[in-house]
């Protein structure tokens, strides 16, 4: 079945042609097949006019934690009332998720996703990290690839309460027979690399012995300070490096001369209160650069790719176009895929339509829902 989209008032794309103007896309199955202007556009089975609303490539976000039990809420509340974010709340979430049933688990995190998918995400990733016991790694590893191919091993999120005071046994775990559950569902493998829980010799240990068993690398970096996060994903030539909200020259040095991205996560910051990654100086110096929404009970319980668009431009120094870019095309680098993010022939069939006549209006129109059709593997929702 073929789809033809037309009278489109902006099409980004994100290829050497930016922007298309009166433009026209089809999508054959799940693929986009053509794209060009309106009045030369090819018939086909259906057609939606797009009236001069904009057409975007469907949202990439590169980085959530969906699989979890229970809510944060009351910890949110301490955090606005001055409390500051330390992860320590990771702990409540495992013990909820190792109390919930594979159903509840499955059901909480298929609702995040349509969530995320209403709201523009075609594709998202998906961590573990917070079962932290072989069985509950490896499950919750077997429900989020039950939604996404993009699924990321992450045992080494903390050190679990039974395991206080002996790190080296916790990293022999990972390192063994939960990288052994885990590897049949997972496509990546993360390490929150950060005072209080992982230091980096563990990290580069447990990263290194995850790329021999397949698993390709990223990082939780530098989000609580400065650290040594960021420059052991470029040296491991990981495909991202998340969080960056603290870095020293260096790190942005080793960023913009290597080939992992830099995703931000203003949601993050936002509900944590804390100061928001400078997104400016890391483009300033070359670095390639992601948004995406971490969405998780903790630090940032948002599924919207907009309203970190919206924050990107607004807190973080990125014009409207650099911050859609980040958030799409951006993505799809941070994972290393080359058929999303992007509206071109070959190029899977995800693409959103704006109830606004151009991409400024994400930003511009903070917390409205902008989103009024999402095509994802060329079926329309
Ligand atoms: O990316 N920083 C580590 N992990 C998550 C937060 C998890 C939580 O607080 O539950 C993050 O922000
Ligand atoms: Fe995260």
């Amino acid at each position: 079945m073929a789809l033809l989209i037309d009278h489109i008032g902006e099409l980004v794309t994100n290829t050497e042609i930016t922007r298309l103007h009166d433009a026209a896309v089809v999508t054959e199955a799940d693929r986009i097949v053509w794209v060009g202007r309106s009045r030369d556009a090819p018939a086909a089975d259906h057609r939606i006019d797009a009236g001069g609303r904009a057409v975007l490539p469907g949202f990439v976000d590169s980085h959530s934690h969906l699989v979890f039990a229970g809510d944060r809420a009351p910890e949110f509340a301490a955090r606005m009332a001055g409390r500051p974010y330390t992860g320590g709340g990771i702990r409540t979430t495992v013990a909820a998720t190792r109390a919930a049933s594979d159903d509840e688990l499955r059901d909480a995190a298929g609702r995040l996703r349509t969530e995320a998918l209403r709201q523009g995400t075609t594709t998202i990733e998906i961590k573990s990290g917070y079962g932290l016991s072989v069985a509950d790694e490896a499950r919750s590893l077997r429900i989020a690839r039950e939604l996404t191919e993009e699924t990321t091993f992450l045992g080494a999120h903390v050190v679990p309460s039974e395991y206080a005071g002996r790190v080296d046994d916790y990293v022999s775990l990972i390192c063994g027979p939960m990288l052994r559950a885990a590897t049949p569902y997972a496509r990546w493998i993360d390490v929150f690399c950060e005072r209080g829980a992982f230091e980096e010799d563990h990290a580069r240990a447990i990263l290194t012995v995850g790329r021999a068993a397949g698993l390709q690398v990223r990082v939780h970096a530098n989000q609580l300070g400065h650290g040594p996060g960021v420059r052991l994903a470029v040296e491991l030539d990981a495909a991202s490096a998340d969080h960056c909200t603290y870095l020293t020259d260096r790190d942005v040095e080793a960023l913009a001369g290597g080939s992992t991205v830099a995703t931000l996560l203003p949601g993050a910051e936002f509900s944590t209160r804390s100061p928001y990654p400078d997104a400016r100086r890391l483009l300033d110096a070359g670095a390639t650069v992601a948004l995406a929404t971490d969405c998780n009970p903790g630090s940032s319980y948002t599924s919207s790719m907009p309203f970190c668009i919206a924050l990107a431009v607004r807190e973080m120094g990125m014009t409207p176009a650099e911050a859609v870019w980040a958030a799409t095309a951006g993505g799809a680098r941070a994972l290393r895929r080359e058929d999303i993010g992007v509206i071109r022939p070959g190029a899977r069939a995800d693409l959103i339509i704006l109830d606004a006549p151009s991409h400024l209006h994400l930003a511009y129109r903070p917390g409205v829902p902008l989103i009024s059709h999402v095509v994802h593997n060329g079926v329309t929702l």
